[in-house]
């Protein structure tokens, strides 16, 4: 027993992801983000200063907000999950009576009466286990002189659209981000300073943090295939529980409580599920059919496990078997990405990738009569095939491939009632989205674990589902 004790208390204590008295884990660790800063650096202009803000708190209705999710920049460059933030990088040294600094973050106070409430504050201490030499109250903000003059350049995310927190108490945001933008604004009265006013609105910090964000580290893939594993386990458990009598909300309901049983905390993205005529509807979220039977049920989403989402769609015959006219068209789009994710490779671009897709998609749907001319299979086939994944289900990244890129190979096929060709093909909407790697030799399809041919997936859709025995007593209405 006292062993066991010992044991424990060593695991907590050695654990670099979890400090005292930090309320959330960060997987990537201290050391991650301060290279990440160290990096981000590395690329800003001379003699140059960048300001982060947190992301704002965000009212759902009356007294209660929607769930806190950081900024993704802010939290890659600090690990730092709490609203109220600032992060300040100076590209070189500063000097001040307590010595040289490169990096400021400003952090809430602690507030022993609303942690009651809303949670622990890791405050200043907090800060500075997190790897932070320099941490200060957010109120410091407001009165620290920064000396902006004497900068060439001031970068900084984008602040002015955005609807940042109004309630909090004395020092909120909106007040910091006022402020700052006067500083901003008084700036450019003085004359003989560059632009800064045009510096602060077309930020270079977005390529700069693109540049370091677009590829993963060993830590960030590791955390990503997580994601995808759980999002594709939970495809096969909603491809051998769903059933006639279950609504669009149950099967959004399936997959999102298995990503919970897996540790995932979030969906990366509204959940996209929708049958018949909903599957035509690309970012289709109301989920409210409840007559889905003999449909195509499109169902892409994405769990996010420690910030890092996957993005990863199946479409699946609701009784278990396609009709011809839905195998048609899903064999098509399942050709179609086969060929496309064999382009997923370093050098290749997304238009590579996408060329090659509606090529496949354009001649199969005149095959099939739905078109006559090949510059007819947009209408169909209407977005984009490929886009990084991180942090953000859209990742920053560039368009042409580097080995550690994630990226998704997604073609889809969509035929709205009412569409110009027979009516046998409408509200059939297929799309198929597949995550993957970018490396030195093959593409690796991180989802492959869930069945994506049409073969397979009826052959799966045969199996008995544990989700099947839970069965609820009926509430009369
Ligand atoms: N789930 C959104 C997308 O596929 O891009
Ligand atoms: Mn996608
Ligand atoms: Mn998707």
């Amino acid at each position: 027993m006292r062993f066991k004790n010992t044991l424990f208390l060593l695991l907590i204590f050695s654990s670099s992801s979890i400090l005292s008295g930090q309320q959330y884990i960060d997987d990537l660790g201290s050391e991650f983000h301060k290279k990440k800063r160290q990096e981000f650096r590395e690329q800003m202009p001379q003699n140059s200063i960048a300001f982060f803000f947190t992301a704002p708190i965000m009212k759902r209705s009356n007294d209660t907000d929607f769930m806190y999710h950081q900024d993704p920049n802010f939290y890659y460059l600090s690990g730092w999950r709490e609203p109220h933030g600032v992060l300040v990088i100076f590209k070189d040294d500063q000097q001040d009576n307590n010595g040289l600094y490169n990096e400021i973050l400003y952090v809430r106070e602690k507030n022993e009466y609303r942690e009651m409430w809303d949670g622990r504050r890791l405050g200043l201490n907090g800060a500075k286990q997190m790897g932070f030499d320099r941490v200060k109250l957010r109120s410091n903000f407001i009165k620290d002189p920064f000396q902006i003059q004497n900068f060439s350049n001031v970068l900084s995310m984008d602040v002015r659209d955005d609807v940042r927190d109004f309630k909090d108490d004395k020092y909120d945001l909106y007040d910091i981000q006022n402020k700052f933008l006067e500083i901003i604004d008084d700036k450019e009265e003085l004359s003989g300073l560059g632009d800064i006013k045009k510096e602060f609105k077309n930020s270079s910090v977005n390529n700069i943090m693109s540049s370091l964000r677009q590829t993963k580290d060993s830590l960030e893939i590791k955390l990503l295939t997580k994601a995808i594993k759980i999002s594709s386990l939970a495809q096969i458990e909603v491809m051998k529980a769903i059933h006639g009598e279950m609504t669009e909300r149950e099967v959004q309901g399936i997959h999102e409580f298995i990503y919970r049983k897996y540790g995932a905390a979030h969906e990366g993205y509204n959940s996209i599920v929708g049958a018949g005529a909903n599957s035509c509807i690309l970012h289709y979220v109301t989920n409210e059919d409840i007559n889905i039977d003999n449909e195509l049920i499109l169902m892409d989403l994405g769990a996010e496990y420690r910030g890092y989402t996957a993005d990863v769609t199946r479409t699946i015959p609701v009784n278990g078997k396609f009709s011809p006219e839905q195998k048609e068209i899903y064999d098509l789009v399942y050709e179609s990405q086969e060929e496309a994710i064999k382009k997923a490779i370093i050098g290749n671009t997304f238009n590579d990738i996408y060329v090659e897709s509606l090529e496949i998609i354009s001649r199969g749907l005149i095959k099939l009569g739905i078109i006559n001319d090949p510059k007819e299979a947009r209408k169909y086939y209407p977005h984009g095939v490929s886009h990084h994944i991180g942090l953000d289900v859209h990742d920053p990244g560039s368009r042409t491939l580097e080995k550690n890129m994630v990226i998704t190979v997604e073609p889809g096929i969509y035929i709205p009632e009412n569409s110009d060709c027979d009516p046998k093909w409408w509200n059939i909407g297929v799309r198929i989205e597949d995550d993957i790697l970018i490396t030195d030799t093959e593409p690796i399809n991180l989802s492959e674990d869930a069945p994506r041919s049409s073969n397979e997936i009826e052959k799966i859709m045969k199996l008995d589902s544990p989700i099947n025995q839970l069965i609820l007593p009926d509430i009369n209405d």
